[in-house]
């Protein structure tokens, strides 16, 4: 019998460049917390629709937790400290978030990962997220922690360009992917998502994204 390699990709870990790597299942010992952490954020900052510089509102619901947070409008991107719907700060990050993403970034190769920042988007039957890449951060030295829950997605894992395949990657509940390094950069986005209601979240997904972004 051969000696397996040490870093040899387990079923439940499936590399998708030299700096991504999907870890099936990672966060289903957290999803409690997160559940809680996530009504407990919307409470504060509720779900909204953002429209993008382009005039076109966007079919995923946005909300953000941390020291900043993701939004967009007909001016541009950007990040910002407060909830501009409340002007008050964003709800803090859960220590939960910053503790999962640290464990799957340091999994993935990236030690230290301490997230500023936590968007997190709700998906109904319908709802994508068209090819994009994270690029609005101060800079790319640390990875995306994707966390996702509830209803399963397609992932598109596109390549440096918008040009070009795209691998097609199931996500489902509790799945975590990470990506940094050389592919911190990578196209990526969610197809239309399909009405196969889940058993705990039914018609709906979540997915936080975790980023270093000041
Ligand atoms: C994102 O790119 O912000 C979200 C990706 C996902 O929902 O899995
Ligand atoms: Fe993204």
């Amino acid at each position: 019998m051969e000696t397996p390699e040490l870093f040899e990709p387990t079923e439940r870990e499936q590399r998708l460049g030299p700096g991504a790597v999907l870890l099936r299942g990672f966060a289903l010992p957290w999803v409690p917390e997160l559940l809680a952490a996530i009504a407990a954020v919307e409470s504060a900052s509720p779900f909204r629709h953002l429209v993008t510089p382009g005039g076109f509102t966007m079919s995923v619901a946005m909300t953000n937790c941390g020291a900043l947070g993701w939004t967009s409008d007909r001016l541009g991107y950007q990040y910002t400290a407060t909830d501009p719907e409340s002007g008050a700060p964003w709800p803090a990050m859960p220590a939960a978030f910053a503790r999962l993403a640290s464990e799957a970034a340091a999994v993935a190769g990236f030690a230290g990962f301490a997230p500023d920042a936590c968007l997190i988007n709700r998906y109904l039957p319908g709802a994508r997220l068209s090819l994009h890449q994270d690029r609005n951060e101060r800079d790319y030295s640390a990875p995306i922690v994707s966390v996702s829950l509830g209803m399963r997605a397609t992932f598109l894992w596109g390549g440096l360009a918008r040009s070009g395949p795209s691998l097609k990657v199931p996500l489902r509940h509790g799945d975590v992917v990470v990506w940094g390094g050389a592919d911190r950069l990578r196209y990526h986005g969610v197809q239309p998502l399909k009405d196969e209601p889940h058993a705990l979240l039914g018609s709906q997904r979540f997915n936080l994204t975790l980023r270093k972004a000041g």
